[in-house]
């Protein structure tokens, strides 16, 4: 039987357990979204999180396994989420990562989540060679990569302010909608005119991206309207706004393939979800739906290419939130 590897993901409000094969092929993924949880504060809120994944770890790692139909014995080794991300909620998952190498003896892969995102590419049925251009855009980060090897990544570019899937958020908040908000602009835009505002995409130098000023012009959009006008303009307010920052997203990752050279383009992360995002690079190469949002096949799949601790080694690693310069 091939290597098996158990992922575990619990950086923000997802809580996550895969096991992968050492070729890529993903026997099970399983994902319990603590969204609902957050929704009525309008955002995640880092306590609660962090005990919601200490509810959910043991039950989703189980479930996992049992989908894929092995045992604890069976696993070779674990691969986890060690930052960035909030740190509560990572502790839960890498002090679980630890017991349950620790118990049986076997290696852990200190996993950076972005690298996870990067790694969903390499995942089986149809793995994606380096070199290649990425645009990864979440809802903590927005990254332009120049990606040589699965190893690794060079950063050419990223937001100075706020994250992509962020900018989605904080707009949805906006204009009264759930959270998390991309999917819901995603869904109303479909009803509305995207050339009916024009909202500014802001120019930066280089290849970096800003999505402050979008979230305030937004803001002065719906400051003007009265709670009738608001229900009448909503689907066009979406659909503007999302053009605005698929624009911009578009837009640079265009001028980070002439600075590389990589013909191959790709785009990773929560934002990846997104159908205009999708429709606007019909020649990119995007993570399946189902894994554009956090999950652990892509934990377990950068543990692939991440270097293994052996115990009793890793008893000492700690989380870190932010992303390392
Ligand atoms: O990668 P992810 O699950 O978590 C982070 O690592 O941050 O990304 C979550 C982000 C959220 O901001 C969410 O609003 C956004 O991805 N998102 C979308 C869509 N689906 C999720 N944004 C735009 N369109 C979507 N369809
Ligand atoms: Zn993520």
């Amino acid at each position: 039987m091939s290597t098996l590897i158990l992922g575990i993901e619990t950086s923000c409000d997802e809580t996550a357990a895969a096991v992968v094969e050492a070729d890529g092929v993903v026997q099970s993924s399983v994902v319990s979204s603590q969204a609902d949880l957050h929704a009525r504060y309008g955002g995640v809120v880092p306590e609660i999180a962090s005990r919601r994944h200490l509810e959910l770890v043991a039950p989703v790692v189980r479930a996992a396994l049992e989908d894929a139909g092995v045992a604890l014995d069976d696993v070779d080794r674990v691969g986890v989420t060690q930052g960035p991300g909030l740190v509560g909620a990572l502790l839960v998952g890498l002090s679980a990562a630890k017991a349950i190498a620790w118990a049986r003896g076997l290696p852990l892969v200190p996993v950076d989540h972005l690298r996870g995102h990067v790694a969903t590419l390499y995942l089986a049925p149809d793995p994606l060679d380096p070199p290649f251009t990425c645009l990864l855009a979440s809802g903590g980060h927005t990254l332009l990569l120049s990606v040589r090897e699965r190893e690794g990544y060079e950063v050419l570019g990223s937001t100075l302010d706020d994250a992509a899937g962020e900018a989605f958020d904080k707009g949805a908040r906006l204009l009264g909608l759930g959270y998390p908000g991309g999917a819901e602009i995603d869904r109303l835009a479909r009803d509305g005119d995207p050339e009916a505002y024009s909202f500014p995409v802001a120019r930066v130098a280089g290849l970096d991206l800003s999505f402050s000023g979008l979230k305030t012009a937004l803001l002065h959009a719906v400051r003007g309207l009265t709670e009738t006008d608001l229900a009448a303009r909503r689907a066009d307010l979406a659909a503007s706004y999302q053009r605005a920052i698929v624009r911009a997203l578009a837009g640079r990752l265009r001028a980070a393939v002439e600075r590389t050279g990589h013909e191959t383009v790709a785009v990773v992360g929560g934002v990846a979800a997104n159908s205009e995002l999708r429709a606007a690079l019909p020649d990119a190469r995007f993570a399946p739906l189902e894994l554009c949002t956090d999950n652990a096949a892509m934990i377990a799949s950068a543990a692939r290419f991440a270097r293994a601790v052996e115990p009793p080694g890793y008893l000492a690693l700690d989380a870190y939130p932010s992303a390392p310069l």
